[in-house]
């Protein structure tokens, strides 16, 4: 039992209000996680319906349903559970000190920067979180980027004038299709698997040779780098980004592949940078009508030139679509990883029901942007 001088932690995981969001980021097992660690848990009424968690499920694993008109929660809670970043009428709300967690979108994001100032938050971005062995259980890029690669190619597949598979039957036979995936990290992994298990030729093209290896135990083909003397560099788990003239020859290397692809699946990221171009009109123009181009990097600019957020483009009959939200199209896997990956993080610092975070340890200095609203990682906010 707690003791009653102890002020127990107030925990709100709020009903997202982004724009096509349908993730929640606590299920009512991350909510069981934390009442069993003596947190009081507030669940904003209907914020898990839509990934599938009722408010029953949440007030039997303990939480507290509270109305979303209910103002007061913002004022009492010490620490806000999100997907994305919360409204700014919300975040208004909060008490000097509260932590916000969750994918807050910072780089280049003065007014998230300016609200967490002025409002003296701590915010824990889940985007920064390094790289390393013992952050994986908490890696949300890496939960929600595998369900993006994995969608991706069923969004393909539906869209697509062919068939993925090789089909031999009496009345004819078809050859498979053949996807290119841009980017061979977390979500590029997923689409080649996803690929391959649909019975499509896979291609890949990384800039890190590792992934070589990864590709073809998968059974997809590796498309070798040019033959330059520039390599490549890594950084806590990412690649740097690559010269000018590094991308041009890469581009007249894919330029090839393209040209003979039923699909484009496009995942290449740097982190924190704007995503490379890899696709640009003049390669568009080599593909055939009827190909589809998935840009899952869309949100960072995209790999294929003209590729919109959350819109299917057609250009000379071919499909480019900006797939900006694929986590949230299979919102219960998605959240319940998500949630997951966030009590991951958070539950080492919760003693009887009290949240005390260690700014020493490397998973938080690594995602703490702001201590009550002291900026710690400035630069971020500039990229
Ligand atoms: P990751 O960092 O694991 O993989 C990115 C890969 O791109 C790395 O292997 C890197 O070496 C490679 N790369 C960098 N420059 C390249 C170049 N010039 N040519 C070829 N490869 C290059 O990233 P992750 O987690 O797989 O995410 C990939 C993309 O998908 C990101 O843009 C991310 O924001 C996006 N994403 C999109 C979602 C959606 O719903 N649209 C959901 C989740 C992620």
């Amino acid at each position: 039992m707690f003791k009653k001088y102890y002020k127990l932690t107030n925990i709100l995981i709020p009903i997202e209000t982004a724009s096509g969001e349908k993730r929640v980021s606590a299920t009512p097992g991350a909510v069981k996680k934390l009442k069993g660690l003596g947190c009081e848990v507030f669940v904003e009424s209907s914020a898990g319906e839509l990934s599938g968690f009722n408010d029953t499920s949440y007030q039997e694993s303990g939480g507290e349903i509270v109305s979303k008109s209910n103002e007061g929660i913002w004022k009492k809670a010490d620490v806000v559970f999100c997907v994305q970043t919360p409204s700014e009428k919300n975040l208004e709300k909060l008490q000097k000190g509260a932590i916000l967690l969750g994918l807050l979108d910072p780089h280049g994001n003065e007014k998230l920067r300016d609200t967490i100032i002025s409002k003296k938050i701590s915010a824990l971005s889940m985007e920064l979180l390094p790289r390393i062995s013992r952050a994986q259980s908490s890696d949300v890029l890496s939960s929600q980027a595998n369900i993006a690669g994995y969608k991706a190619v069923l969004l393909a597949a539906s869209e697509l004038d062919r068939y993925f598979p090789m089909l031999m039957t009496a009345a004819g036979t078809v050859q498979p299709a053949k996807v290119v995936v841009l980017g061979g990290g977390v979500a590029g992994l997923q689409a080649v698997a996803t690929a391959k298990r649909l019975g499509a030729i896979v291609f890949v093209s990384d800039i890190r040779p590792a992934v070589k290896e990864q590709v073809e135990s998968l059974g997809a083909r590796f498309i070798e780098l040019p033959e330059i003397d520039e390599k490549p560099g890594e950084l806590g788990g990412y690649a740097k980004a690559v010269t000018p003239e590094f991308l041009s020859k890469q581009k007249a290397t894919l330029t090839k592949y393209l040209s003979e692809a039923d699909v484009a699946i496009c995942t290449a990221q740097v982190l924190g940078k704007k995503a490379p171009v890899l696709i640009d009109s003049p390669m568009l123009e080599k593909m055939r009508s009827g190909s589809v181009v998935i840009d899952l990097a869309v949100s960072q600019g995209g790999n294929c030139e003209g590729t919109k957020s959350n819109e299917t483009i057609i250009k000379d009959g071919i499909k480019l679509i900006g797939a900006g939200e694929l986590p949230s199209s299979v919102p219960y896997d998605a959240s319940s990883l998500y949630a997951k990956n966030l009590t991951s993080l958070i539950t080492p610092f919760i003693k009887d029901g009290v949240i005390k975070l260690d700014k020493e340890d490397e998973l938080i200095s690594g995602c703490l942007l702001s201590d009550e609203g002291v900026v710690l990682q400035n630069k971020v906010f500039e990229n």
